[in-house]
């Protein structure tokens, strides 16, 4: 069965199957209030060279939202699309673009927003591909980080929140697609992470 309900051709596989929502592990409330300060930091740190804010689609279009709005700075903003190849819940490392940048980066402030970093391999894929491109800094800001799951050394000046290496929804982030408009940012039950 699809998730609309139906048994649509490609479709017999259920995603879903084996999971369910979990528990709220970091609420609405904290997320606007760790936000607030990541934009006080960005702030200050950037002030009198405003950041080109790189958004990584699919999962950091609500993050995106929320941080370049708790800059106070004249941010731009462009977005990245990736795919990365392996299952539901884990990465190969393989990355995919899918939408390329449309703005140069020669001589710019790159600030990368990504959603959640685990094995730190697509970043590290992305973060190479852009630093090729010579722009004046390039740093990342991450929601999420996963603890101690790192595969590369990545250094993250800006990260939200460190946290257990479960599988998580909510906030952008996704399962299969679904769960990116929750407020809060939960666990997702059956998933292997
Ligand atoms: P990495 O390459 O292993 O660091 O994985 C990063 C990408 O995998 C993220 O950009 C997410 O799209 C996805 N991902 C990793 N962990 C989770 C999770 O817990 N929930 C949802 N997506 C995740
Ligand atoms: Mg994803």
């Amino acid at each position: 069965m699809n998730k609309l309900g139906g048994n649509g051709p490609g479709r017999e596989e259920d995603p879903l199957a084996g999971l369910s929502l979990g528990r709220v592990i970091i609420t609405e409330d904290e997320i606007a209030r760790r936000i607030a300060e990541l934009g006080e930091a960005i702030t200050r740190d950037y002030t009198g060279r405003p950041p080109l804010l790189v958004g990584v689609l699919k999962g950091a279009f609500v993050f995106m939202a929320d941080l370049a709005r708790a800059i106070q700075l004249p941010v731009e903003m462009d977005f990245m699309a990736v795919s990365s190849y392996g299952t539901a819940t884990k990465t190969s490392g393989i990355v995919r673009i899918v939408k390329d940048l449309d703005v140069d980066l020669v001589d710019r402030h790159v600030l990368i927003v990504e959603d959640i970093v685990d094995s730190g391999l697509t970043l590290s894929y992305l973060r190479k591909g852009l630093s090729a491109q010579n722009p004046a800094s390039l740093e990342i800001c991450a929601l999420l980080v996963k603890t101690d799951q790192q595969r590369v050394d990545l250094k993250i000046p800006y990260v939200g929140f460190e946290i257990a290496p479960d599988f998580v929804v909510g906030y952008g982030l996704d399962v299969a697609e679904v769960y990116r408009n929750l407020r809060d940012i939960r666990i997702m039950d059956g998933a292997t992470s």
